[in-house]
């Protein structure tokens, strides 16, 4: 969602902006623009479309001059796509720029109130709104610093906002609640954005605000405040991890380097915590004395994370005998839940600040429970707000579709249900041992998967059902859950319509969907449903369906018999079998989407971190 970056210092500061929204694209946008004090004039230049289009307008930023600017990538929810609608966004009267990821819900009501005070409006934004009410306010009497925090008291929703005023030439305010905002430390240079990324090139050393942060910077300084306005004092993070993590290092997009990428994200976050034949979680704090009382877990997450809380109630119910319920964030917030301090509410996010799923974990500890959140991004809103954290260790994901922080969101599940089951000794020691090693075993298998005689098998398939316009992806049990992924790939970045359903279910309705040419992609990885899935396999062929299979190298005798097309995977533990299929289900998603021609790593109207509900 909308990225943000600001930079102050002796450079140019338009290319340096340009540089940082572009490795911000990941997050999803449609429009473009900077805003720049050129010879003490707060200039602006904005362009709908690609990224591309603001460079080509500004020369690559040589259009602007001047060392202190703000730049932004809008994904638009208030008003169409458009040039006017762009950020950065300027008062009527032209003294304060602006520039906002997130969403003012009172925005309304506001403009009302400037209106009927004079205030013209030029967009259909939200953000302008916020333009004019700091500008009322400086108008009034106020500085900068407190017609920002007085504007933001008045506003209701969320926002990471930079903002530039006219009269104060070396000086930017950033300040946030609800959506990331980092502030990066340079050398004789200072800057903000939304993500690590923007900067890295730049520094290393970041503060992650808080809500209710706000910031004073110039070139040499940085003062940062509470909501109130009192001064606080903020400790930089180190960030250890290389651009190239963040770049695509000669593959053709990041989606595909970061399907590549699974075995060592799975790795990394498996290993370091399977230490003398026992799962430890140094990093959570959940006693015996608590499990033992536990009574339900709820998973809560949106999209794919949603998914993997799906698998978790097959893995946790399984190994541990608690029951398990995964529910939308988007629900949740607003359902009833029945939580008490015999409850843990899992929430799982790559990001770390979804919005529907931030806002479900504040109510799940408005409401009493224990939390635990899996995040990717350390210092996010949901790892700072949860009780415990464990982080995948997936490093930074910039395609919007998902690959490897779903597969390590799978792996701390299998890591989470093993100690839970250990510590409420659910398990006999023999099978606990070879659930251990099976565990370390996959991110080899998952090395296998990605072979290149598996790619050019999966490739070939995708030149052959590429054109289809109806998917569907069928398995049972744990397979059924991993259709759903599969499913969502195909549907968010090659715009196939796709739909997943548990095998046994297709004949309660969705069959009467199934004609000649429908594609049909059924995962069957369990020997004891692999007969049950074939059934169903047959139905749908005689209905004339195109079937591709999916299964483990020790069914691949036993599919031939019911299809044609099949892609086998290695055999791992049942708990963990999805692992392997969803990284196949992620290939044929990327060369499918890749032969029709799509936007692999920004596909349209998505977003890499949904900030607003
Ligand atoms: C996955 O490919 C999606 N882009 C999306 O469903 C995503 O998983 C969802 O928006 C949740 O994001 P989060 O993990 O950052 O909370």
């Amino acid at each position: 969602m909308c990225g943000i970056v600001g930079y102050v210092g002796q450079e140019q500061a338009a290319p340096i902006l340009l540089d940082g929204l572009s490795k911000l694209e990941y997050r999803g946008y449609d429009s473009a623009g900077v805003c720049v004090f050129d010879e003490g004039v707060l200039k602006v230049a904005k362009a709908k479309g690609r990224l591309q289009a603001l460079i080509d307008l500004t020369d690559g930023g040589k259009a602007l001059h001047g060392c202190v600017g703000i730049g932004h990538t809008r994904w638009a929810t208030h008003g169409a796509p458009s040039d006017t609608n762009s950020h950065p966004h300027m008062a009527d009267s032209g003294k304060i720029a602006v520039v906002h990821n997130g969403i003012i819900e009172n925005y309304l009501e506001l403009k009302e109130l400037l209106m009927a005070r004079g205030k013209k409006f030029h967009s259909e934004t939200d953000t302008e709104v916020v333009a004019n009410l700091i500008e009322f306010y400086y108008d009034m009497g106020c500085d900068f610093k407190d017609a920002v925090q007085k504007a933001v008291s008045r506003v209701e929703g969320s926002y990471a906002l930079g903002v530039l005023c006219r009269d104060y030439p070396d000086t930017i305010i950033g300040v946030k609640k609800d959506s990331p905002l980092i502030f990066g430390y340079g050398q004789g240079c200072n800057f903000i954005a939304s993500d690590v990324p923007a900067i890295l090139k730049y520094t290393r050393d970041v503060v992650y605000l808080n809500d209710g942060d706000l910031l004073v910077m110039d070139k040499d300084s940085v003062h940062f405040y509470d909501q109130h306005g009192e001064h606080i004092q903020k400790q930089p993070e180190h960030v250890s991890w290389e651009l190239s993590a963040a770049e695509k290092g000669g593959y053709a997009h990041f989606m595909l380097k970061e399907i590549h990428e699974q075995p060592k994200a799975v790795r990394d976050t498996i290993h370091p915590r399977i230490k003398d034949g026992r799962v430890v979680l140094d990093d959570i704090q959940l006693p015996a004395s608590y499990l033992e009382h536990l009574k339900r877990i709820y998973i809560v997450a949106c999209g794919s994370a949603y998914y993997v809380g799906i698998h978790g109630k097959y893995i946790i119910e399984n190994l541990c005998q608690v029951p398990v319920e995964p529910v939308l964030a988007s629900e949740f917030r607003y359902a009833d839940p029945v939580l008490d301090d015999t409850t843990l509410v899992v929430i799982i996010s790559q990001s770390g600040e979804t919005a529907d799923t931030l806002a479900a974990l504040r109510e799940a500890k408005r409401r009493g429970a224990r939390t635990l959140a899996i995040v990717n991004v350390v210092g996010s809103s949901i790892a700072k707000t949860a009780d415990d954290v464990l982080y995948t260790w997936a490093g930074p994901e910039i395609a919007v579709a998902t690959t490897k922080a779903f597969s390590t969101q799978l792996s701390v599940m299998y890591l989470l249900a093993l100690y839970i089951a250990q510590d409420l000794r659910t398990l006999p020691q023999a099978r606990y041992d070879q659930l251990l090693t099976d565990l370390l075993a996959l991110p080899d298998k998952i090395e296998r998967v990605i072979a290149p005689e598996t790619i050019q098998q999966i490739q070939y398939y995708a030149s052959q059902y590429f054109n289809n316009h109806d998917v569907f992806f069928i398995g049972r049990h744990l397979d059924s859950a991993t259709c759903l992924e599969g499913s969502l790939k195909l549907k968010e970045i090659a715009y196939i319509h796709s739909e997943a359903y548990a095998a046994g279910e297709l004949k309660h309705g969705p069959i009467s969907l199934i004609e000649n040419g429908t594609l049909v992609v059924a995962t069957a990885t369990n020997p004891k449903l692999f007969d049950k899935t074939m059934s169903n396999v047959k139905e749908v062929k005689a209905r004339g369906a195109d079937v591709l299979g999916i299964t483990i190298e020790d069914l691949g005798g036993e599919i031939a018999k019911t299809m044609d097309s099949a892609i086998l995977i290695p055999k791992t533990e049942l708990l963990y079998q999805p692992s392997l299929s969803v990284v196949v289900l992620q290939t044929f998603a990327y060369y499918v989407a890749l032969m029709r021609g799509c936007d692999v790593d920004k596909p349209r109207n998505l977003a890499k971190s949904v900030t607003v509900e």
